[in-house]
């Protein structure tokens, strides 16, 4: 009886899912995942200022409304990075050095990268792997990534030939002449952080502060900071050319990897694996997640993001303006039919809206406005977008389509 129930059940289960062809997610009661129920929504506008005068060159955008934004995210939805009260000290250390990785094709490096000031230390742990037939500075990926560095995710697979053990292609980025660069969200931030006592906010704090206002930085932006200071170390390495630095991250990495090169202009190009909610997806179209769901995580953005909990029509931005503050330089949106928490549609919407500040810069935004059918990637501009079938993962067909976009703009 138990039995008949239970193959009912997954049978039951199983055509739900496929009619609906997405992934369920824990809060699956009261998202909307019906296109026709998206609200009418107005985007601001990219190219508006604050005081509304249109802007209508490059200079303009630089130096009035790219400020205005980056100062939008940063105290409504991520949070500043404070100025420390005693300056931060950053050394790097080589914890291991292996050079005849991947039989022989690559360096691998373990370092340590530590920071100090009078009100404590930390350190986090990056994984560095350099092409060893090169002429010249290696171009990379730099993963910002869940898997730990001190465990076995670092790895050949005894199965999988050419890949760690985490699934990633070495030896494809290798043969295509990348470094990669593995940085672990984990170090210097909790996953789910609510007390910031032990990683690096402490080194921040104002004297007799222990924790962050509610304009400042929470996990996400202690996430792209992370990503920012593995930067600095390899600018120290030359064997990486640290100007042609492709940054990207999956589902909350893609999230901290967008927040990171809109704000560290050193990034070459930016690839957002299905980040989603707080990433890629505009927040107005209410789609899968919303902000009200992503603050069920109290502090991956700031406290003043929690304002606008079911109020997204309030935000003085959009994610378009995310995507925008990483223009000129080029950036890659990837979605999955079966990720629809991640809102694939709104992830597009956000790509295409970015458009007119590419435009402005001279660069090539999306050559379509409407999102195209499954795996038929969009490769050819300065905004590149594919939307896989399948779920919530960074797929072989992804990591095809990444090594495609940046060999377009980190090769020539
Ligand atoms: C949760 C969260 C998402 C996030 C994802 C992930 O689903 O709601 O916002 O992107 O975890 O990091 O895998």
């Amino acid at each position: 009886m138990f039995r008949n129930t239970l193959t009912f059940t997954i049978a039951i289960g199983l055509i739900y899912n496929s009619a609906l062809a997405r992934e369920l997610k824990e809060f699956d009661n009261n998202v909307n995942y019906d296109e026709s129920k998206v609200p009418h929504y107005d985007l601001p506008d990219p190219l508006t200022t604050a005081e509304g005068t249109a802007v209508t060159n490059a200079k303009q955008w630089r130096n009035i409304r790219r400020p205005q934004i980056l100062s939008l995210f940063a105290n409504f939805i991520y949070g500043t990075v404070p100025t420390p009260p005693d300056p931060i000290q950053q050394s790097y250390q080589i914890i291991k050095e292996d050079k005849s990785f991947l039989d022989n094709k690559a360096t691998k490096l373990d370092i340590s990268i530590r920071f100090k000031n009078r009100k404590g230390t930390a350190q986090t742990h990056i994984i560095v792997f350099i092409p060893n037939q090169i002429e010249k500075p290696a171009p990379a990926f730099m993963m910002m990534s869940f898997d730990n560095p001190r465990g076995s995710s670092f790895q050949l697979s005894n199965s999988r030939k050419g890949h760690l053990r985490n699934g990633v292609p070495l030896v494809k980025l290798i043969d295509n002449g990348y470094g990669y660069i593995s940085v672990y969200h984990g170090d210097l931030i909790g996953h789910n952080e609510v007390s910031f006592g032990k990683g690096i906010h402490k080194l921040f704090f104002r004297d007799g502060q222990s924790f962050p206002k509610a304009h400042e930085w929470g996990v996400l932006g202690a996430n792209a900071w992370t990503g920012m200071r593995a930067l600095d170390y390899l600018e120290t390495n030359d064997r990486i050319d640290a100007k042609r630095i492709a940054i990207m991250g999956h589902s909350k990495m893609g999230k901290a990897t967008l927040w990171a090169a809109a704000q560290d202009e050193r990034f070459a190009l930016a690839i957002s694996a299905q980040s989603g909610c707080g990433g890629a997806a505009l927040w107005r179209r209410k789609f899968g997640e919303t902000m009200l769901k992503l603050n069920r995580f109290p502090h991956w953005l700031c406290i003043n993001a929690r304002k606008f909990n079911e109020r997204e029509d309030d935000l003085p931005v959009d994610q378009h303006m995310l995507l925008s503050l990483i223009a000129p330089r080029p950036v890659y949106v990837a979605s999955g039919t079966a990720d629809t928490w991640a809102d694939p549609h709104g992830e597009f919407q956000s790509a295409k809206h970015a458009g007119p500040v590419y435009r402005l810069l001279g660069k090539k935004p999306l050559s379509t406005t409407k999102i195209p059918s499954p795996n038929q990637p969009l490769l050819n501009g300065d905004i590149g977008y594919h939307l896989r079938t399948g779920g919530h993962s960074v797929a072989p067909y992804d990591w095809e389509q990444f090594i495609r976009f940046a060999n377009n703009h980190l090769k020539k």
